[in-house]
């Protein structure tokens, strides 16, 4: 009897709350691969092996979830999932040829095959798509949330570039990657909301729960950088630092350890050593600060879980709850 009640009060696991909504979650998959307009054969193809490359889905995950909480109509709900998904493909592609990545989800990212010039073009391409699948929603306030999460993604990516290298803050980081992931899980979680014609508090309380655990997601992102290995994460890992981008794990480093010769190097003129990077990654995996970054994580899971206090307490409210969990479980 025991055993029977932790079962069932154990948090659902990614995989489980996907197969909870897999036939809303096909539905997603069937609008990205609809096209739009006539596609140059090539592009065709690169956007084919893009979508099929899979990923988690956890933004379309959350979007159907939130959908079914709410009771948003699920025709709509497909859409705005197809188009955040497609807006997180197309952030990548930049992402990747930015950063000069080859792997990504396990295959060749797309600036190992095209060009700079034509890697440019398919993510503009597949921002344009995504852009039109928002639009099937027919709902100014999705229109709009999505153009500003655009918009915030964008600027985010910029302060990183022009801000983010350089002595480090804890207030830096935090605005960064709201701006670069935290918002685009923000639409994710209000767009539901506004779908479901709910009151301006509950899209309010939506919109908490979406950025609090978007920002958890992606401290988790910048901690499998320092934990996972390349091979069964699908994707570069040590690249943060290398870059000379100091994440929460090597800014928590940093604090304890304010007078490590080799971060001060790193930040005083040798930032990219290889042989520097692969040390102090050595040494924060070493330290307390992979730990502490995870206790921050959670404690954004904690407020994003609060936020749904207000939302309707069916099924589906507990299933968020545990996708905001499985955000910080997660070893992928
Ligand atoms: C990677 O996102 C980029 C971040 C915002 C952290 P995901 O971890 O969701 O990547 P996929 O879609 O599963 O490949
Ligand atoms: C997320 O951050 C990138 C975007 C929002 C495009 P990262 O740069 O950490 O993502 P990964 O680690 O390359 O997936
Ligand atoms: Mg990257
Ligand atoms: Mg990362």
């Amino acid at each position: 009897m025991l055993t029977t009640t932790m079962a069932d009060t154990r948090p659902k696991t990614m995989a489980e709350l996907l197969a909870l909504i897999q036939p809303d979650m096909a539905q997603v998959e069937a609008r990205m691969r609809e096209t739009a307009v006539d596609e140059n054969e090539a592009l065709h193809r690169a956007i084919e092996y893009l979508i099929a490359a899979g990923g988690k889905r956890v933004r379309p995950a959350m979007t159907v979830l939130a959908g079914r909480m709410l009771g948003a109509a699920p025709g709509p709900i497909a859409y705005l999932g197809a188009a955040l998904e497609m807006l997180h493909t197309a952030s990548l592609v930049h992402d990747d040829l930015i950063d000069g990545a080859l792997l990504r989800r396990g295959q060749a990212t797309l600036n190992t095959q095209w060009n700079a010039s034509a890697t440019v073009l398919a993510g503009d391409f597949l921002f344009g798509r995504a852009a039109d699948l928002a639009a099937q929603t027919d709902n100014v306030a999705v229109m709009r949330s999505f153009a500003r999460t655009l918009m915030t993604m964008v600027n985010g990516e910029l302060n990183q570039m022009f801000n983010g290298r350089g002595h480090p803050t804890r207030e830096g980081y935090y605005k960064r990657i709201f701006g670069k992931t935290g918002s685009l899980f923000v639409t994710a979680a209000e767009g539901p909301a506004f779908l479901a014609g709910a009151a301006p508090a509950l899209v309010a309380a939506m919109s908490v729960y979406g950025r609090e655990v978007g920002i958890a997601f992606q401290i988790m992102d910048d901690i499998l950088d320092f934990t996972a290995d390349a091979s069964h994460l699908g994707k570069p890992v040590g690249s943060d630092l290398q870059q000379g981008l100091f994440t929460l794990p090597a800014l928590l480093y940093l604090e304890g350890r304010p007078d490590d010769p080799n971060v001060a190097a790193l930040l005083n003129g040798r930032a990219g050593d290889a042989t520097l990077v692969a040390r102090v990654v050595d040494s924060v995996r070493a330290s307390g600060a992979i730990q502490a970054a995870l206790d921050e994580a959670r404690a954004y899971v904690a407020r994003g879980v609060a936020a749904l206090a207000s939302a309707p307490d069916n099924g589906y409210r507990q299933a968020l709850a545990d996708l905001a969990t499985a955000f910080v479980t997660r070893d992928l």
